[in-house]
């Protein structure tokens, strides 16, 4: 019985894993196709009109990347210096239709990246 719970929550745990990877992957989908990258680098590829996502799981907490996605106005208007409006990702968001299961994936990828 105990061998039997350790093979049960051995395939869980791998379960869990291949449905992480596969909600990163979703993220990254998410990210090309609502071009972040515009104003984005990520590994050198993308623009620089904001900054590079480099490293973002590392100086962002989770709740923090999804609120970036969720309410970007919010988020902005904590920086202390506010972007152009040309460059402000609230205003480049309200042309975009991003749904909650992207923003679950994108804050997963992003999460991803340290
Ligand atoms: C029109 C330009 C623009 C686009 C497009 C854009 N952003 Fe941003 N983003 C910004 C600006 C400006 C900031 C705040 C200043 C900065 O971090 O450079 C920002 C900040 C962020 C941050 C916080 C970064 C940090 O280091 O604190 C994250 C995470 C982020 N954006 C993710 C995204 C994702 C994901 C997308 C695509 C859905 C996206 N952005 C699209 C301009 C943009």
């Amino acid at each position: 019985m105990k061998r039997f719970s350790a093979v049960v929550a051995l395939v869980m745990f791998a379960g869990v894993g291949v449905f992480a990877q596969g909600k990163v992957d979703e993220g990254k989908a998410a990210y090309a196709l609502h071009k972040c990258s515009t104003c984005h680098a990520i590994g050198g590829a993308g623009g620089k009109l904001a900054s590079s996502l480099d490293g973002v799981g590392t100086k962002l907490k989770v709740a923090d990347i999804k609120k970036w996605l969720e309410d970007p106005a919010a988020m902005e208007a904590k920086l202390d210096k506010k972007p152009k409006m040309a460059m402000s990702a609230a205003a480049s968001f309200k042309t975009k239709k991003i749904t909650p299961a992207e923003i679950d994936a994108m804050t997963a990828y992003l999460a991803t990246l340290k």
